[in-house]
């Protein structure tokens, strides 16, 4: 990160501090944190959310075989811009993240592996935090999961909201080497009955390697 990608981000910062949620951008340990829970995807596509000056766009970028995997959301019209230069081949898209379902519609995105996000979770409303997330969960495959970062201990998305949409979040990560240090989070569906008696066999009593020989006590 360049002073004037944190001057851009500190200056955003002051115009708006409720957009941003966070005095200086995420460092690179944290960046690298968020981005091994994705780890490498040779097709499929990742989508971004509020991405700032691009330090986890960056990561992300060596995560996928084509540039034109990522998509980046960043509604702040200067960032966005800074995005463009840093990042002429990804694909950025400058606009809100709770209209996710368009975006992905206009990029021809029909399922995304996976949703990483920077945005300010604990200061957007319930209504917009359950926008967001109920549009992600409709684009996260089977398998997928959505990843964020906060600087507290507790869920930055509303319990309410998580119940609501059944989905489930744990934390996976703490870096301490942050400013502040961060702890990452990963959301994923709830399993529901029918998902689980479609995979019944899948769990069931028999032994993962095969059937018991003669000699199994
Ligand atoms: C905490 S910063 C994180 C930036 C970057 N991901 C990082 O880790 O350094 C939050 C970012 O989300 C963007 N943002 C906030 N609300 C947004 C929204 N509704 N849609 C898209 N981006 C948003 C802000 O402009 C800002 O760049």
């Amino acid at each position: 990160m360049t002073d004037s990608h944190l001057g851009a981000f500190l200056l955003q910062w002051i115009k708006s501090p409720q957009e941003m949620g966070s005095l200086v951008p995420s460092g690179g340990t944290l960046a690298n944190a968020m981005a091994r829970q994705v780890g490498m995807r040779e097709n499929g596509t990742i989508i971004e959310l509020g991405a700032g000056t691009g330090v986890i766009t960056s990561v992300l970028l060596k995560a996928v075989s084509r540039a034109d995997q990522l998509i980046v959301v960043e509604n702040n019209p200067n960032l966005a811009g800074l995005l463009r230069g840093t990042f002429p081949d990804a694909q950025i898209v400058e606009r809100d993240a709770a209209k996710l379902g368009v975006i992905a519609r206009e990029h021809n995105v029909g399922e995304a592996c996976d949703i990483v996000s920077g945005l300010p979770f604990l200061l957007l409303t319930r209504k917009k935090q359950y926008a967001i997330l109920k549009q992600a969960f409709a684009l996260i495959g089977s398998g997928g999961t959505f990843v964020q970062f906060t600087y507290g201990p507790k869920t930055p998305i509303s319990p309410k909201v998580l119940n609501r949409l059944g989905i489930t979040g744990r934390r996976v990560a703490f870096v301490w080497r942050n400013m502040p240090p961060a702890f990452v989070w990963r959301f994923e569906k709830r399993r529901t009955a029918a998902f689980e008696a479609s995979h019944e066999g899948v769990l069931s009593d028999s032994p993962a390697h095969g059937a018991p020989s003669p000699s199994s006590a």
